[in-house]
């Protein structure tokens, strides 16, 4: 029993070991796994807003020269605080550091 438990410890020390080395693209994981969640519906997987509701909200491309000028700190404040009637304000569900994860996320769409 007590040699039973020492395994199942070195196990999960194992585990958490491989959490943490993986934590960098985790990241990137979950701003994607946000982004389809919350902004795809308008925006679209790829960024270009050609969904149903994009269409007819007339959505600007996020890859478009005309968003991709935005600097990385104008697109997180975007995020935060919304913009126009239809662009919400994200800053209580999802705080800074997943806007500015978003930010980069949705910049780098533009090179995909
Ligand atoms: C209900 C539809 C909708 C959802 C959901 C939505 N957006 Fe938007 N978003 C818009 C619209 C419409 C604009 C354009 C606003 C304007 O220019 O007046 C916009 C603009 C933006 C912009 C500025 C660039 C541009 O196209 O003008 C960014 C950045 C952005 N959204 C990020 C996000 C992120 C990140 C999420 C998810 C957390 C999200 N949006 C969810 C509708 C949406």
């Amino acid at each position: 029993m007590k040699r039973h438990s020492m395994v199942l410890l070195a196990i999960l020390a194992g585990s958490a070991a491989y959490v943490s080395l993986n934590a960098a693209p985790r990241e990137q994981q979950d701003a994607k796994q946000v982004y389809l969640d919350k902004c795809s519906l308008c925006h679209g997987e790829d960024g270009a807003g050609k969904t149903a509701k994009g269409k007819k909200l007339n959505m600007k491309d996020i890859r478009s020269a005309d968003v991709q000028k935005l600097t990385p700190a104008e697109w997180t404040t975007i995020i935060l605080k919304g913009k126009g009637t239809i662009m919400d304000s994200y800053e209580k569900e999802l705080g800074a550091d997943m806007a500015k994860k978003l930010a980069d996320y949705m910049r780098d769409l533009s090179k995909k």
